[in-house]
């Protein structure tokens, strides 16, 4: 059916809206849409940022994973041994990974984990198949896990939690290769320079353009994770299911980085459209998506906060409409970003060769969260004693203003939250005497408004996080200073109309999110703007998609000091209609 008539059909539709469950965005599966859109196994992509290894030929290769995930629930996670391959010994300039997965049927998007010795490398979720199949490859760059690569004798695990039976009949086939490089990146190479440049999200990691000694990998990398018999990751239930991890570290550490990786599931994969418990009672609404919409990724050493973060919105390719997601997934879906917190402050609490407890832990989180972290260390190679001490320890409690006003389904929920902290603290190590001035700023605005009796829902979130680090020496010389600021407007909107039968509904939806970042490096600066809108709808019975439409478009630009890349698409039901890359500033934005 035509778009334009279809909104026009709806619009009548939507007086007579009655018996109609609360739209709340959902996750579905393509199972019963039988359109054969592709008649070969079809490319999903995630837009990205090209690796600045991608045009260069690895030393050497391998393969860590050749496996197949069938009915794979509550079981413990595909494990087996590694080591660095012997023909290409460290130091590597550079190493990326590579995972490839094939599959056909039907099947709900899985969530999945990748650690190697505990840490880990990856967190992905799966694109939904189809009968005739689909395939899809995502890249990254994990130079910054160099330490652990270059071990010997430990486990490369891979959890992928998926059920297999007469319903659900996708099998997750999954390669996983590892490519190492010891040949330097030129700019000639990959046209844009690797100065100041994102990782595969556009996320930039700070660790890549900081000057001197925080610019190789880190020496040591400490996993903060549960013991792997149901993967390496923290399942969190509550907001009072924190997680600890008890852990020493060397006496020599001169600056620390937690790398955060969250995912979020089940009542709380749409976190940020969920509405107080007060509405759902009122209503007798029997959903479990509740406690509203603000969650903080907190994380504490010996019960003292130490950093939180407000994560990125991905969207599963089941989420809302699955048809917006094929064959382009959603930002961040196939390589969800992780959030450094500079620790570096807070070490004078830790060289003391003692054990200190790890906390994580979801502020507001309802049933459940992924959760665990990598503990960055750099040590002193010129001294087996580092000194050091915490200076300033400025952490306010959140503010926050709820503002709620609703009549049975009808209503709006607003949250205006903001947190600011600072930590300060020198480190004096054979490198000099250092003071690191660590800040961080969260600003969050959600509204969520429900009219037509429930039936027609509109989710604004807003959330803008800076994060900045200063490192000066004791005469006063700031040697950097780096300040990211990210913004990821999300805005979903959903009419729930009654169906063309009587135990289907149609969902008509639409959905902008972006993912916008500037970093500045002292005189370098980056910018990331990667934006994607979907509109369409989908008739459903129950949780399976019985017909619809849909059309994403996306726009992903990257600028620095040095050069830009853009790459624009488009895909309407199912196909890619436009796909434009160009390596020239005037187009981008
Ligand atoms: C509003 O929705 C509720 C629950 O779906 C239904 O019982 C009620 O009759 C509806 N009211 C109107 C005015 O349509
Ligand atoms: C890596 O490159 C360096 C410099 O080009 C060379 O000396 C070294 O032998 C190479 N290492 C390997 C393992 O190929
Ligand atoms: C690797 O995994 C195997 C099987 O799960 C286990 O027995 C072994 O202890 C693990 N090795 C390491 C170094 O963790
Ligand atoms: C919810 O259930 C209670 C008890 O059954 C009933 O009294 C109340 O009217 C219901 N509320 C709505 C909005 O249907
Ligand atoms: C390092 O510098 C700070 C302030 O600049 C000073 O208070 C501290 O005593 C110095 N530490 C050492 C070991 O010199
Ligand atoms: C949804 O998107 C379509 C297409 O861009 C647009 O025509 C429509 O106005 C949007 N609806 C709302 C409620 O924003
Ligand atoms: C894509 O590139 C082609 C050729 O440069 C151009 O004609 C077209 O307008 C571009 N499309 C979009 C959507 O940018």
């Amino acid at each position: 059916m035509d778009m334009l008539f279809m909104l026009c059909f709806l619009l009548v539709l939507s007086s007579t809206a009655g018996a109609v469950p609360v739209p709340s965005p959902d996750r579905f599966l393509k199972s019963n849409l039988r359109s054969s859109r592709s008649s070969k196994p079809q490319e999903h992509l995630e837009l990205s940022y090209p690796l600045p290894s991608d045009r260069l030929t690895p030393s050497c290769t391998l393969t860590i994973i050749h496996h197949s995930f069938a009915d794979t629930m509550n079981s413990p996670p595909f494990s087996t041994p590694y080591s660095p391959p012997l023909d290409c010994p460290p130091p590597w300039s550079s190493v990326a990974v590579e995972l490839r997965v094939e599959s056909s049927g039907e099947q709900y998007d899985r969530i999945s984990g990748l650690w190697l010795g505990g840490v880990e490398l990856l967190r992905t979720s799966t694109a939904e198949p189809t009968e005739t199949g689909i395939f899809w490859k995502v890249r990254k760059d994990v130079t910054r896990y160099s330490s652990i690569l270059a071990r010997s004798n430990i486990n490369v695990t891979m959890m992928l939690e998926n059920i297999v039976n007469d319903v659900y009949t996708g099998v997750y086939h999954v390669d996983v290769s590892l490519w190492f490089y010891n040949e330097s990146v030129t700019s000639e190479a990959v046209r844009v320079p690797s100065i100041v440049r994102p990782n595969d999200v556009g996320v930039i990691n700070p660790q890549k353009f900081t000057s001197g000694f925080t610019d190789s990998p880190a020496d040591l990398i400490i996993p903060i994770s549960d013991n792997g018999d149901r993967g390496f990751w923290f399942r969190v239930e509550s907001e009072t299911d924190v997680h600890v991890k008890s852990i020493r570290i060397p006496r020599n550490s001169q600056r620390a980085v937690l790398e955060l990786y969250v995912s979020f599931h089940g009542n709380d994969e749409f976190w940020y459209s969920n509405p107080p418990n007060s509405y759902l009672e009122t209503n007798n609404l029997t959903t479990g998506r509740g406690n509203r919409a603000y969650r903080e990724v907190f994380v504490t050493i010996d019960g003292k906060f130490v950093g939180s973060e407000v994560p990125f919105p991905v969207l599963f390719t089941g989420g809302i409409n699955p048809l917006f997601w094929e064959p382009v997934v959603a930002i961040g879906a196939f390589n969800l970003p992780s959030y450094d917190l500079d620790l570096t402050p807070f070490l004078g609490q830790l060289l003391d060769s003692k054990f200190h407890a790890f906390r994580i832990g979801v502020d507001g989180g309802i049933s459940f969260w992924l959760l665990n972290a990598n503990l960055h260390l750099w040590l002193d190679h010129g001294s087996e004693n580092v000194e050091a001490k915490p200076v300033v320890y400025d952490n306010p409690a959140l503010s926050i203003v709820l503002t709620d006003a609703f009549k049975l389904l009808d209503g709006s929920f607003r949250i205006k939250a903001e947190k600011r902290s600072q930590f300060v603290g020198w480190v004096s190590s054979s490198s000099g005497n250092l003071t690191t001035i660590v800040s961080q700023e969260i600003k969050v605005n959600n509204l969520i408004t429900f009219s037509k009796n429930g039936t027609y829902k509109v989710v604004k979130e807003r959330i803008k996080a800076k994060r900045g680090t200063k490192i000066h020496t004791d005469a006063g010389n700031v040697i950097a200073h780096l300040v990211t600021i990210r913004r990821y407007p999300l805005t979903v909107i959903t009419a729930t109309l009654p169906g063309l039968k009587h135990d289907t509904s149609l969902l008509v939806t639409n959905v902008s999110h972006s993912m916008n970042e500037r970093c500045v490096n002292g005189d370098l600066s980056s910018f990331v703007f990667n934006s994607q809108d979907s509109n369409g709808w989908m008739e459903i019975r129950d949780h399976s998609v019985l017909s619809g439409e849909a059309t994403t478009m996306q726009s992903f630009n990257f600028r620095d000091t040095l050069g830009c890349y853009s790459r624009t698409v488009a895909a309407h039901n199912g196909r890619l209609i436009v796909d434009n890359t160009t390596f020239s500033c005037a187009t981008s934005t």
